[in-house]
């Protein structure tokens, strides 16, 4: 059936026609410097993403999942080594732990905020440590890994508890790769996402808040060593042209990203805030409606500024919403439906689909809405009018 309100999940088309002039000048002016790679456009995005988080460092590389494996590989991240993340993020973290021929560790989410459970980091460690310290290294079980480094993920646009997890860090000395991916301009307790573990990652996917034109990261660090490393490391660990000391990759910003993320980032903070007024219309639309008892609004966490990458609900008969929502012209998405505790590729790390419950119920119960900032009001009100309808039906 034909709707006159249509609500995709992202409507980039309407972005793009507020910057199109300024998108267009800065790609020409690349072009016509015909300087592609690591120039004077990535130079000023990283001193510009550094000011905007208030770090020192900031390296441009290819994407968000290389900004993790840069990071873990600059943290001497290998094989036989073990890193504790979180199973309810998208696959790029554990991936590229894989990657480096080291094992994903988990622990479990705290449900209402969706990101890793300082308990739950806790009592692994505690356990693990008192059983296993040997020469001072954390050794994982029977597997023999040594832990290296703790990845929280900033998920959704909202930050991890970074005190509880930084206390924990310092008490079992294990650097922090703070997954920021999804995070670029939340705070916690007025410090950046991505600058308060050793290593901040950022990924500049298109749909992210701040999106290229293709694919794109960040490092950020306030280590003047790990940052001269993580340089190194993103164009094959090369110190002078074509003089290897370590073995690294490919994976450089390009410069018409560069150039295309300088013309969107002074409208980053005001595309957030349009972001969270659209969440909040949505959970006071729901408060209002009475369904509460069907449907929970994202949580904001204290000490927070959640920038709302994604407003996600957690819902009764989630598939049947989707597919309801989806007949009225309303595009949502399930971030993400299978934990990846439970992915066929880590099935081998032998863990049970109930080792991590609340990984596992957020996997089953989660629905994105479209939180993007150009929403309009008829397009907010015609998404809860839906949903109050789908339970009240
Ligand atoms: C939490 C998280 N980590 C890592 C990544 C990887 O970023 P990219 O897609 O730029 O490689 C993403 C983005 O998709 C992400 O959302």
């Amino acid at each position: 059936m034909e709707h006159t309100v249509k609500v995709p999940l992202l409507d980039l088309q309407a972005q793009y026609k507020t910057i199109q002039e300024d998108v267009h000048s800065a790609v020409s002016e690349v072009l016509e410097s015909q300087r592609f790679i690591l120039g004077d456009q990535v130079a000023s995005l990283e001193k510009e993403i550094a000011e905007f988080c208030n770090v020192p460092f900031a390296i441009g590389v290819a994407s968000g999942t290389d900004s993790l494996l840069i990071s873990l590989k600059a943290l001497g991240v290998g094989a036989g080594d073990a890193v504790v993340t979180v199973p309810y993020t998208f696959f790029a973290t554990a991936g590229a732990i894989s990657n480096l021929g080291a094992r994903p560790i988990f622990v479990d989410i705290e449900p209402r905020g969706f990101e890793m459970d300082p308990e739950k980091l806790d009592s692994f460690l505690s356990r693990e440590c008192r059983v296993r310290l040997k020469d001072n290294k954390l050794v994982h079980d029977a597997s023999g890994f040594v832990v290296k480094a703790i990845i929280p993920v900033h998920l959704f646009g909202q930050c991890t508890d970074m005190d509880e997890i930084s206390t924990l860090a310092q008490q079992y000395d294990l650097p922090i790769i703070e997954d920021a991916c999804q995070a670029l301009g939340a705070v916690y307790k007025g410090r950046a996402a991505g600058s308060i573990g050793d290593f901040g990652c950022f990924s500049f996917f298109p749909s992210k808040n701040l999106g290229g034109a293709g694919d794109g990261g960040m490092i950020l660090t306030s280590s003047e060593e790990l940052a001269t490393k993580a340089r190194f490391l993103r164009v094959h660990g090369e110190r002078d042209r074509y003089y290897h000391s370590i073995v690294g990759f490919n994976s450089r910003l390009d410069e018409i990203q560069a150039a295309v993320l300088r013309v969107k980032l002074p409208h980053l903070r005001a595309w957030s805030e349009a972001r969270c007024k659209n969440a909040e219309y949505y959970s006071h639309g729901i408060e209002a409606a009475g369904i509460s008892a069907f449907v929970t609004p994202p949580a904001i966490l204290p000490d927070r500024t959640h920038i709302f990458h994604q407003y996600v609900i957690r819902c009764e008969k989630r598939n049947d919403l989707q597919s309801y929502l989806n007949d009225k012209g309303i595009d949502t998405k399930v971030y993400y439906p299978v934990s990846l505790h439970e992915q066929d590729c880590f099935l081998s790390l032998d863990y049970n689909q109930d080792d991590f419950p609340h990984s596992h119920a957020a996997s089953k119960e989660t629905l994105a809405l479209p939180v993007y900032p150009e929403l309009t009001a008829e397009q907010k009100q015609y998404v809860v009018e839906s949903i109050v309808a789908f339970y009240g039906k």
